[in-house]
């Protein structure tokens, strides 16, 4: 789906960290957990190139937004875009996540935007448990709104300028310690750096469970056309036992079991 997206909100939410709310009612009505949106950002001047963004959250009348920080030229732009401009946006595209299964409860390994990416994930799941690591206080972000979701949060920050020092893989076999006699009941997701989800699934891999990952790559067209955005997933068809799967169309959500780390 495509439409112009008119900019109701653009707003700074904390440090690099913004939320730009789009009215995009075609895209908004279609969004499942996990998706996200190609967006064109006309006063970019490689405007071929769209930037991905998962999409934070919908509501009503349409309403579309994403949390995004400013690290390069198009998010530079795009933090300074005022409401009323547009901007054009594919969406929803992507793999979702799955929903927890009955009586399963969400673990959420997030880092960065990751905590953005999961939100209706966990809106749309019984409440659970997040990890959010990040490397100071400046950088945690959503922390309130999983908290009013009720979920318990967990944090680890680089510095210890909030909830642990350290990292939040070291959260996530905390965790697995701690529920061992429960584990079976859990759900794992993550999003965040590569490191980060590396780390974690091969945590996840080595305690005998499975999970899903949101494995974002740079991305070109968005649609599967271009090979830009490869991931190595498993594949025992191939000779070699793997294959490169495009993340904005297999993916981005992968299950733990099939990525190569
Ligand atoms: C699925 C997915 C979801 C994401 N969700 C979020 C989110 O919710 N919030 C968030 O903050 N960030 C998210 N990101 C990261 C976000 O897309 C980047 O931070 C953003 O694209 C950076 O754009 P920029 O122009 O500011 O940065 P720059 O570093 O200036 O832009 C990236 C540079 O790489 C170039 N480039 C991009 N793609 C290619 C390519 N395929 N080949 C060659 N050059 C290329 C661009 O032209 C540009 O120059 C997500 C990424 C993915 C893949
Ligand atoms: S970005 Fe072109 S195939 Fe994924």
């Amino acid at each position: 789906m495509i439409e112009d997206g008119k900019i109701l909100r653009n707003i700074a939410i904390k440090g690099d960290f913004r939320l730009i709310e789009f009215q995009s009612p075609e895209i908004a009505a279609k969004v499942l957990p996990g998706q996200f949106a190609h967006i064109k950002i006309h006063e970019l001047r490689d405007r071929v190139l769209r930037r991905p963004f998962s999409i934070y959250d919908t509501g009503k009348n349409g309403r579309l937004s994403v949390v995004f920080k400013v690290v390069g030229e198009g998010t530079g732009i795009l933090a300074g875009l005022k409401e009323g401009a547009t901007c054009n946006i594919i969406g929803p595209l992507g793999k979702p996540f799955s929903l927890p299964e009955s009586g399963k409860t969400p673990v959420i390994i997030a880092g960065g935007y990751g905590c953005a990416a999961t939100y209706i994930l966990a809106k749309k799941s019984p409440s659970g448990i997040i990890l959010i690591g990040a490397r100071n206080e400046g950088e945690l972000i959503l922390v309130k709104e999983f908290e009013s979701l009720g979920f318990e949060v967990r944090i680890s920050t680089d510095d210890g300028s909030a909830g642990k020092k350290g990292l939040v893989t070291d959260l996530l076999k905390a965790l697995i310690k701690e529920k061992k006699d429960r584990l079976g009941y859990l759900s794992f997701y993550g999003c965040g750096p590569h490191g980060m989800l590396t780390a974690a699934g091969k945590i996840i891999a080595s305690a005998g469970l499975d999970g899903e990952l949101s494995m974002d790559h740079l991305m070109c067209c968005g649609i599967g056309a271009c090979f830009a955005c490869v991931q190595k997933i498993k594949d025992k068809s191939s000779p070699e036992g793997w294959r490169y799967a495009r993340t904005c169309k297999e993916g981005p959500v992968f299950k733990v079991s099939d990525v190569v780390f």
